[in-house]
Formats: C-alpha cells, sequence, structure tokens
C-alpha cells in the first residue's frame, strides 16, 4: 500500500531484562486497514504490542504515531493519544453488568453526554451490548465476553485498536461472528493491528501481514502475498514440514 505509515516501527529492540526478545523490528502499518502479525510462539509478538501500548519500553528503536515518538511514554499518555489494546485475557468485571463494563471504556471521558451518544452507537454496532445490557458479564460465554471487550475498547473512539489473540478459546462458530466484528470495527473507520494464531482467517480480512520468527520480521507484504508464500504457508499456516523444504530447495535452484 502506498500509504504514508500510520505506526512506524524503527529498529525496535526490547525484552525483560534477560536479552532481548526484539532484535530489531522494523515494519508500518497503514492508516484504515487491518494489519496481521503471525508467527510461532515465543516469537515476541505479545511483545511487540506491548511496545505499543507502553507496558514494554524499547531499549532501542523508534515507534512513531501522529508525528510522535511513543517509546517512553505512559501506557495511560498512549491510550490519550487513542490506541487502544484488548489484552490476550478476558478482561471484564464479572461482577458487574455488560453496560458497566461498556460504559467503563469511556473512563477518559467525562461528558455523560458525550458517553450517552458513544454508548448508543456502540448498542447498534453490537446487539449483545444492548440485548445483555443488565446481566452480569461474568454470565456470558467466552466468545459474548470477547465481542462486549471490544464493544468496551470502542468507547474511546481510538484511532488505533490493538488485539492480541482474539481468537484465543473459541468455537469455529464464534471466531466467525469474531473474525466479522473485527471487518466491521475496521469499516467503521478503525485502523486495526492484530496477532493471531488463526494465522489463515485472519489473513485473508487483513490487508498487510507480517511473520515475525525469533524477534525479527521475516517477512512482511500483503495479507495475500503472506497467504499465498509456499515457505510461510507451510511453516505457519497448517502445511507440512516437507513442503516447507520442497519450497526452500525450489528457491535455492531458482
Ligand atoms: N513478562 C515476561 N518476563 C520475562 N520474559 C517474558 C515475559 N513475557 C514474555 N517473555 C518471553 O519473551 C519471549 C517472547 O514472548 P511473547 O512476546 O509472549 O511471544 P509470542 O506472543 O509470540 O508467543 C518468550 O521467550 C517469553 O518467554
Ligand atoms: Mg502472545
Amino acid at each position: 500500500m502506498p500509504e504514508t505509515p500510520f505506526v512506524d516501527f524503527k529498529g525496535v529492540v526490547a525484552g525483560y531484562g534477560g536479552g532481548d526478545v526484539l532484535k530489531g523490528v522494523d515494519f508500518s502499518v497503514a492508516q484504515g486497514g487491518v494489519t496481521c502479525i503471525v508467527g510461532p510462539n515465543g516469537s515476541g509478538k505479545s511483545t511487540l504490542l506491548k511496545t505499543v501500548s507502553g507496558l514494554v519500553k524499547p531499549r532501542l528503536g523508534e515507534i512513531w504515531f501522529k508525528g510522535q515518538n511513543l517509546v517512553g511514554k505512559s501506557p495511560r499518555e498512549i491510550l490519550k493519544m487513542g490506541i487502544v489494546q484488548v489484552p490476550q485475557n478476558h478482561s471484564l468485571f464479572r461482577e458487574m453488568t455488560v453496560e458497566q463494563n461498556v460504559e467503563l471504556g469511556a473512563f477518559l471521558e467525562r461528558d455523560r453526554k458525550v458517553i450517552a451518544a458513544r454508548l448508543e452507537r456502540i448498542r447498534s454496532m453490537f446487539p449483545i451490548v444492548a440485548e445483555r445490557a443488565k446481566d452480569k458479564a461474568g454470565a456470558l460465554s467466552g466468545g459474548q465476553q470477547r465481542l462486549v471487550e471490544f464493544a468496551r475498547c470502542l468507547m474511546l473512539e481510538p484511532d488505533l485498536v490493538v488485539l492480541d489473540e482474539p481468537s484465543m478459546g473459541l468455537d469455529p462458530k464464534t471466531l466467525r461472528v469474531m473474525f466479522a466484528t473485527i471487518k466491521m470495527m475496521n469499516d467503521a473507520g478503525r485502523t486495526v493491528l492484530l496477532v493471531e494464531q488463526n494465522a489463515r482467517q485472519a489473513l485473508k480480512l487483513s490487508h498487510h501481514g507480517v511473520v515475525l520468527e525469533n524477534g525479527r520480521v521475516r517477512l512482511s507484504g500483503t495479507g495475500s502475498e503472506v497467504l499465498n508464500n509456499p515457505e510461510i504457508g507451510a511453516l505457519y499456516l497448517g502445511g507440512s514440514l516437507e513442503e516447507a523444504s520442497h519450497a526452500a530447495s525450489e528457491k535455492g535452484q531458482a
């Protein structure tokens, strides 16, 4: 995509004190699109998302967003700049109602009228927020809770929605609803950056795909370029290792 980057990672090196997990990550996120990061377990995907939301501070490198470097900013400052992350584990308050949980999403906003207007919009986007408004969040299924988490994060009207493995623990039917909901959020104008283990399904709806391997970007391209790359397909998208070595040797002969 020939757009100017919306989020730009430049040489990001980060870890937790015991050596670097991210070893110089460069890629960019285009405005208005869905960018999906795939890669094996432990390759640093969650760590990368945490550098965006300010939970992990890179040792080196820069992350540019709206003309500012996010490195060194607090999670709260980053939230105020319009980046909201939905964490990997379920994060609703189980004893509070669905509606209360969603309203909490607007905690940076004081104006009750603004909050009410946003809630109205969210209700029309997410029927479950209206239908189950007075039910305790803990009474919903895992997939329903995931949708309410999405609804809650939209209450801040973020410019960038960051999702870490949103399909985790969902059954196939709920999975489809969840992916359709990501597409709907994107159609509604939110730029999305997500990490997914269900790489095939996620890349299909993504404009841009990034393969992270051992803390480095192995491949970056359009969603379909990554999907159709034979080596990547074989290694990470459910192909066989035989296909991978076949693809690698064909490449060697070319
Ligand atoms: N809080 C932490 N403290 C120390 N090491 C961590 C922490 N979180 C993750 N790691 C390590 O960083 C590496 C990358 O983890 P992670 O970013 O969670 O990978 P992924 O999301 O791709 O599975 C792993 O080796 C993991 O053990
Ligand atoms: Mg992870």
